[in-house]
């Protein structure tokens, strides 16, 4: 048995995957739109991920005789600037996840439900994984920024020539 507390803790934990999801869904569809189709496949993929994150804790509940209860999903937003303001979100949200995979682990831990820990170790690797590699693509497109900014600025430069 687990307890109530860690029950709802758990489906609680299945629309944050699902909700990252969808939230991740939106924006592969909004880098699409840009012709970004790369971040576009990424973000695609990453959706996909988030979905089977859902469906791991959805399968161990249900492994363990336990009922799943499937709550509302928020709205994602639709738009999302730039793709370095669109990766700093991402990281942000692959935060706050983290953060709630961690609270659960204490929970887990304080009510020595040992077999909810062993399930979340998965997790918290997981989690280590993903914002690694944000922050990966996040460091790819800065380096780009400051390339760009570069070029920018040389040009402001030769602008300053005067004639002969
Ligand atoms: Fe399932 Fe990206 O957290």
């Amino acid at each position: 048995m687990i307890s109530k507390k860690m029950l709802a803790a758990l489906n609680k934990q299945i629309k944050e995957e699902l909700y990252s999801s969808y939230l991740y869904l939106s924006m592969s569809a909004y880098a699409d739109h840009q012709n970004l189709k790369g971040f576009a496949h990424w973000l695609r993929l990453q959706a996909a991920e988030e979905n089977a994150h859902g469906l791991r804790i959805m399968d161990y509940l249900l492994s363990i005789g336990q009922p799943v209860t499937l709550e509302a999903i928020d709205k994602p937003p639709a738009q999302f600037g730039t793709p370095k303001a669109m990766f700093e979100s991402v990281l942000k949200h692959e935060q706050k996840i983290t953060a709630f995979i961690h609270k659960l682990y204490e929970q887990a831990v304080e009510e020595q439900d040992y077999r909810t820990q062993i399930m979340l170790q998965w997790f918290v690797t997981e989690q280590i994984e993903e914002e690694e590699q944000v922050q990966e693509i996040l460091a790819r497109i800065e380096a780009v920024d400051e390339k760009m900014s570069a070029i920018l600025w040389i040009d402001k430069e030769l602008k300053k020539r005067g004639g002969d």
